[in-house]
């Protein structure tokens, strides 16, 4: 081949080929240079602070000036639209879906209203709409005590700071109606002047120092679910910690699982509420999400609770963790698929298979609890003594319990099938014990009948049957919530007015 110059001089229009060639690439390497100088520039205007806040500050919008993207997808928490074969982040009516469970609830209030649990943005109008909460008005008190905020708002943070927690704890829900108006947000997680994962919520550091563990110890990945434990887990109210306080304490000094903890309750004789038809002293689990996932294989090869709910995205080039904590099966790509290489279809059939299989024997369990309260009843009518009752009473407790402690887990067929299974057949057995034992104490008393199942397919129908006022009890919290709550947020709303906040 001839030299370039030689064949330039033969053709001269190659030299001018060349010539634009030259500049058409240079051109292109010209956009490219400029595109990431400008990402760069985004992502220095994306994390300098715009505003400058108190540690304590409660409001998401202010943190969100600094922090568009993760704000942005936190907001996204509002969304209510997805469905899951048994979950997603629309609000489900389980007494309706289930309305066995007014039964198993029979003189706790669980039984007048219970939805699955939607996205933390709701989190401040759900606890004000229950009906648990009751229609606290002038004199009228709320049946709940102040710990039940607890969970709900970076207010608790706020009010914590100012009084402690046993201060915060004490007194009737409807005192601090006032003070707790934003929902579930940054102060939670975070602290303000570094950003990094902070526990805010005393219960989950002394419940940990109480085993000998301290919390500031954990790992990066550890605090990754450890910001959620502060909320998704198993707790009770400790009544004797502090006069006149109900103290907000994680059951965990034996352990996690739901036989240490069943055997904590027990030896502290702790019962939520006496059981209306069989008068079994009951316990009621909270949300042993954290404790479940604990004993799962996704915890024991370290992932962590946002690997999963809380993934990395990208937007503008921009690598930031989805704040919009959801359903993994609304995000597979982001979530699982990190990790896993099926397609999108055959993990979430992995996931819907668990659920499944798990919730097949959770039905029947439930079942036989509804049977023994009724028959237990049917003994305590026929003349039943305390002294033969007694042992039915126990294993209905511990029956319900692991009942209880497997539904309440939420996510925790897919977080730990083997444990839940495991916990529901011990249940089966406890509710057959307790079966058992009525049949012969239904055979000393001459009674040899099938003791009939209640009319209760309809959450109507099972409502009526333990004489529960719904009318009343709705009509109440309508009023409340057009009266009371409104003036709850316009003094919200001037307090929040003082706040410090400057803008740079
Ligand atoms: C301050 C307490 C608190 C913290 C911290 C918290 N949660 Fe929640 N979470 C809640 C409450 C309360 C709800 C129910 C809100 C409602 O239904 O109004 C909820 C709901 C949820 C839901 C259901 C949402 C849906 O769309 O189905 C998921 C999933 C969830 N949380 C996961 C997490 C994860 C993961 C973490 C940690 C990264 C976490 N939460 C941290 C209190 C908390
Ligand atoms: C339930 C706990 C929780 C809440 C509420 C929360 N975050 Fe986060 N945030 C996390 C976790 C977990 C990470 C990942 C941290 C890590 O791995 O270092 C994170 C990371 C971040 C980061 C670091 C950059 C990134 O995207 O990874 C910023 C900034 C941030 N969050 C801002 C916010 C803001 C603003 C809010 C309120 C709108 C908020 N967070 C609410 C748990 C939370
Ligand atoms: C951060 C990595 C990671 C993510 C994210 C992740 N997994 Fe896994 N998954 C693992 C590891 C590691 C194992 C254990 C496999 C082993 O050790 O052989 C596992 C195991 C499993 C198993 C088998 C568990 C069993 O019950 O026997 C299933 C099913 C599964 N993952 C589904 C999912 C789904 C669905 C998602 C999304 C919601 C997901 N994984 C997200 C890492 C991950
Ligand atoms: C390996 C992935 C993975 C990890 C790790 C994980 N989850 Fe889940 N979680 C899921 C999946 C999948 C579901 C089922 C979602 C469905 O059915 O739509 C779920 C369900 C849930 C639900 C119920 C959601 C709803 O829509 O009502 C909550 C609450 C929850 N998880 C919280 C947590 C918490 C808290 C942790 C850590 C202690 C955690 N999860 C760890 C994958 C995970």
């Amino acid at each position: 081949m001839k030299p370039i110059s030689e064949q330039i001089k033969e053709k001269p229009y190659l030299g001018w080929l060349l010539f634009i060639a030259t500049i058409i690439v240079v051109f292109i390497l010209g956009l490219f240079a400029s595109s990431v100088i400008e990402r760069r520039a985004e992502a220095v205007f994306a994390y300098t602070p715009q505003v400058e806040y108190d540690n304590r500050e409660p409001r998401n919008e202010i943190w969100g000036q600094n922090f568009p993207r993760e704000f942005q997808s936190y907001y996204q928490t509002a969304d209510t639209s997805f469905k899951s074969k048994h979950n997603g982040n629309a609000m489900i009516d389980m007494i309706d879906v289930d309305p066995r469970l007014v039964v198993l609830w029979a003189g706790y209030a669980f039984s007048k209203e219970y939805n699955q649990g939607r996205g933390h943005y709701y989190a401040i109008e759900d606890i004000r709409n229950i009906l648990r909460t009751g229609a606290p008005k002038g004199k009228e008190k709320s049946p709940m005590p102040n710990t039940c905020w607890t969970c709900k708002s970076p207010d608790v943070p706020r009010l914590m700071a100012q009084t402690g927690p046993a201060e915060f704890y004490k007194g009737t829900w409807d005192e601090k109606g006032h003070e707790i108006v934003n929902p579930i947000g940054c102060a939670d997680c975070h602290d303000a002047k570094t950003m990094n994962l902070q526990i805010s919520r005393p219960a989950l550091i002394e419940a940990f120092q109480r085993i000998g563990k301290n919390v500031s110890n954990a790992s990066h990945q550890e605090m990754r679910s450890l910001v959620c434990a502060q909320c998704h887990v198993e707790y009770y109210f400790d009544k004797k910690k502090v006069e006149g306080v109900q103290y907000l304490t994680f059951p965990w000094d034996n352990g996690f699982s739901a036989d240490n903890m069943e055997k904590y309750y027990d030896d502290i004789n702790f019962t939520d509420w006496t059981h209306a038809l069989s008068k079994a002293p009951m316990l009621k689990a909270q949300h042993p999400g954290y404790e479940v996932h604990m004993t799962g294989i996704h915890a024991q090869r370290g992932v962590s609770c946002a690997d999963c709910h809380m993934p990395y995205k990208s937007e503008g080039g921009q690598k930031f963790t989805d704040h919009h904590i959801q359903s993994p099966l609304n995000n597979v790509a982001n979530s699982c698929q990190v990790c896993h290489r099926e397609e999108t279809s055959k993990l979430v059939e992995s996931v819907i298979e668990r659920q499944d299989k798990i919730i097949e024997n959770r039905d029947k369990l439930e079942e036989l609890l509804v049977r023994a309260h009724v028959e237990a009843k049917k003994a305590w009518d026929l003349g039943a003594s305390e002294n033969i009752m007694n042992p039915v009473l126990i294993d209905i407790r511990h029956a319900q319990w692991r009942w209880d402690y497997a539904a309440a887990s939420h996510g925790g067929s897919f977080h730990s099938p083997v444990e839940i299974g495991r916990i529901i057949s011990t249940g089966l057995v406890k509710a057959q014990e307790a079966r058992i034992k009525l049949a012969r104490i239904f055979a000393s008393l001459g009674f040899n009948e099938e003791v009939p199942y209640p009319d209760i397919n309809t959450k109507e129908k099972a409502q009526k049957y333990i004489k529960l006022p719904m009318d009343k009890l709705n009509s109440d919290k309508k009023e409340f919530l057009k009266t009371i709550v409104p003036e709850w947020d316009k003094i919200a709303s001037e307090r929040e007015k003082n706040y410090s906040i400057s803008i740079n």
